[in-house]
């Protein structure tokens, strides 16, 4: 097994996160967006530097995290995000900074544009604040995935103020281009629309991929106007439970609506881990990408030798493989019949909203023996 993706099965077992701890022992877990990965070194040894200060307080003062975002965010992605005070902000988590932003935009009943097949979570973070999602299907799916602009325009006009973005895209792994997202920005001015920006998988654009990833805030000046983007390490470096996610704006005084008790959500053991992720961990993540590139990049050939009418096309960002199972003839939720009879579990297509029947996602942040082990116990499904 090649490291970070060198945990044991039996290591992997003990854990007590949600991917493992909430299947029954002989399922294997393929599910939610956790990556079965060695600690980076950086971060393990901040956390050690917590538990031998004994310093569990509340989340601190959040300047060394929003440096370290902004050092990083400039050497990777050229994109300036300090400058003006208050123009980054820290959540617990992204799913805590986009729904308390659109609740700070919105009122109950109004719609949130949505581009499905999209990450499962937006659905249910929209009905926790009586928000309607107002689906605008991604184009080309077969082929990788692209906005459609002209869909983007009706919703905006038919009077939907907020976009929810996912950039790159979860679980289609597309990476969107300056031009779509510059026209999306313009788009949205001309309606008085905001656009929501989660950037949470961004670090993980593959080194393979076609095109960069671009910040929604760095492609036009008018995207600075309409645009709030949300970070976090949690799935790069793989620290989600740690709960510290960032809010950027370009506009100064965007964030106070929101209450000020946001201020003490995130956790202390997310800013020591953020701080390290930004700073020091860029080597652990480039070697980490390169291995989810090359099972990304395995899997269609690992599909036609055990579940051939599986139709997989390669993403460019993240470990997250949309299957199209329509051909198995196992309905519109394929992962009901992969956990049933195959004992694997992954994400139910139809979660991901419009156009996810018969589809199901396929966790491969793991090592290459687990993704094979998960689609030959699928295939199992099928004897
Ligand atoms: C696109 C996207 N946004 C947000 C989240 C959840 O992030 P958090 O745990 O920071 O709320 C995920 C998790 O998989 C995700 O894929």
């Amino acid at each position: 097994m090649t490291p970070p993706f060198d945990l044991s099965l039996e290591q992997m077992r003990t854990h007590r996160s949600a991917k493992w701890s909430r299947v029954p022992e002989d399922v294997l877990p393929a599910w939610t967006a956790e990556m079965d990965v060695r600690t980076a070194p950086a971060i393990s040894a901040a956390l050690h530097t917590a538990i031998e200060r004994c310093d569990f307080g509340y989340a601190g003062e959040p300047t060394p995290v929003i440096d370290a975002f902004a050092g990083y965010a400039r050497d990777v992605w050229g994109w300036e995000t300090q400058g003006t005070p208050g123009r980054t902000r820290l959540f617990a988590d992204v799913g805590q900074g986009v729904k308390e932003t659109i609740r700070a935009m919105t009122s109950p009943g109004d719609r949130v544009i949505l581009n499905p097949p999209v990450y499962l979570s937006f659905y249910p973070w929209l009905r926790d604040l009586r928000v309607e999602p107002l689906e605008v299907p991604m184009l080309d799916i077969a082929g990788g995935g692209r906005l459609d602009l002209d869909g983007m325009r009706g919703a905006l006009a038919s009077g939907a103020r907020v976009v929810l973005l996912c950039s790159p895209h979860n679980p289609l792994g597309y990476v969107y281009s300056r031009e779509e997202l510059a026209a999306l920005a313009e788009l949205a001015a001309e309606h008085d629309a905001v656009v929501i920006s989660d950037e949470i998988h961004a670090p993980l654009v593959h080194p393979g991929s076609p095109r960069p990833f671009v910040p929604f805030l760095t492609v036009s000046d008018t995207a600075r106007q309409v645009g709030i983007a949300l970070h976090a390490p949690s799935k790069a470096w793989n620290v989600a439970g740690l709960k510290l996610a960032l809010g950027v704006t370009a506009v100064e005084g965007r964030w106070p609506a929101l209450q000020s008790e946001t201020d003490w959500a995130p956790s202390i053991l997310g800013q020591y881990a953020a701080v390290a992720a930004y700073t020091d961990c860029r080597e652990w993540l480039s070697g980490t990408v390169t291995e989810i590139e090359a099972r990304t990049q395995a899997l269609p050939a690992l599909l036609d030798e055990h579940l051939p009418e599986v139709r997989f096309r390669p993403g460019h960002a993240s470990y997250l493989a949309w299957l199209d199972c329509r051909e198995l003839g196992l309905g519109d939720d394929p992962a009901q019949a992969f956990l049933e009879r195959g004992r694997v579990l992954l994400s139910p297509g139809p979660a991901f909203g419009a156009t996810g029947a018969g589809f199901a996602r396929l966790n491969i942040g793991t090592s290459e023996e687990l993704v094979t082990e998960a689609v030959r116990r699928m295939a199992s499904a099928l004897a």
